[in-house]
């Protein structure tokens, strides 16, 4: 692929967290159960005065100023969500015109939890084509409005959050993005899926029902996470003749940490490598490896010239993983 530069990064978590004991409350779970099984000990909920396209303009505003980038400037706006305000119109629109962003072509990409990943592709295709392009790249969900409160085997799981990076063919930047892998394995019935689409079928004033919540079979979609995102690592590692000891920090998708053990395992990689923030965030689909990425930034856990490896794995299912270089610190003055 022709590399091109991430030129600054945004996030933007909702203010309410609500953690195990507070679903106790409302579900039959404990605290307990949740981190064993899954490492998670909180999530942030949206507040009801805000959708997902409130918090990726958020986010993307941040994105923004941290690469001195105008909204002028912006060519192409992409939002990957699968939460989205509405089935029409698309959210990157909505992002568009809070921003001030006029005429810049906005859609939307639906590849669930490996949105991230997806965008970077479809971006990297934009700026091969139009090399003055400069792509505005939000992930944004808010799932818990997706979720059923009474499903305890899913309603535990997931939180609320975006992200946003500003992407050009630049000399200098925050990180290159070197390489991307993105593949699919369709399926039906579905191992996992969010209802509210056309084949869910509703007449005016009819009740919903639990197919319009999130639904998944967890063993299923467990098992195919922990091999799909280990088969990323591996062909974008040889794909880019490197190894897992050239990898500095590892930015997996947040969504147990059974699982990103396991993966870290098998690709013989250190969890000192691995940044992990699901503990506090549940999993934010699309949203969850921007954000964790740019908090691994902002902590001071990606160092000057690091190499950084992502992967993702979600609904669909989706699958993919990239390849970063930092700048070195004096490409970055
Ligand atoms: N609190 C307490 N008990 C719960 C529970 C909860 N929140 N959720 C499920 N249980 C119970 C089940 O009802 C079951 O009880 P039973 O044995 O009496 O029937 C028991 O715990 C075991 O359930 P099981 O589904 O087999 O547990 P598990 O070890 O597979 O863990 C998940 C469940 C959901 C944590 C796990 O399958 C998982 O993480 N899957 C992947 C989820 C994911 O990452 N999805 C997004 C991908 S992008």
């Amino acid at each position: 692929m022709t590399p091109y530069q991430i030129l600054g990064l945004g996030s933007f978590i909702p203010a309410k967290s609500l953690s195990n004991d507070d679903l106790a409350k409302i579900v039959d779970t404990d605290d307990e159960w949740i981190v064993t099984r899954t490492g998670i000990r909180s999530r942030h909920v949206l507040d009801d005065s805000q959708n997902t396209s409130d918090m990726g303009a958020l986010a993307a505003q941040q994105a923004l100023n941290n690469a001195h980038i105008s909204p002028d400037q912006i060519t192409h706006v992409i939002v990957s969500t699968c939460s989205p305000d509405h089935l029409c119109p698309n959210t990157a629109c909505l992002v568009s015109y809070q921003l001030g962003i006029k005429g810049a072509m906005a859609f939307d990409l639906n590849a669930a939890c490996s949105g991230f990943l997806y965008g970077l592709e479809v971006a990297g295709g934009i700026l091969a084509n139009r090399p003055d392009a400069v792509v505005l790249f939000v992930c944004a969900e808010a799932l818990t409005r997706r979720v059923n409160w009474e499903d305890r085997t899913t309603c535990v799981l997931f939180g609320d959050g975006a992200a946003a990076a500003v992407l050009a063919r630049s000399p200098q930047g925050l990180a290159q993005v070197t390489e991307v892998c993105c593949h699919a394995d369709g399926r039906s019935p579905d191992p996992l899926s969010i209802g509210g689409g056309t084949a869910f079928h509703v007449k005016n004033g009819d009740p919903v029902d639990e197919n319009f919540f999130i639904r998944m079979e967890g063993r299923e979609v467990y098992r195919n996470g922990v091999r799909r995102m280990t088969e990323m690592c591996v062909q974008i590692l040889e794909k880019t003749g490197l190894t897992t000891e050239d990898i500095d920090v590892i930015i997996p998708h947040q969504a147990n940490l059974r699982i990103v053990e396991s993966v870290a395992s098998r690709l013989k990689a250190p969890m000192n490598k691995v940044f992990v923030n699901l503990d506090r965030f549940g999993n934010t689909s699309a949203a969850s490896v921007p954000i964790a990425l740019h908090e691994a930034m902002e902590a001071g856990r990606i160092p000057a010239g690091a190499r950084v490896l992502l992967t993702a794995f979600g609904g669909g299912f989706t699958y993919g993983s990239a390849i970063l270089q930092f700048s070195a610190p004096d490409a970055a003055d």
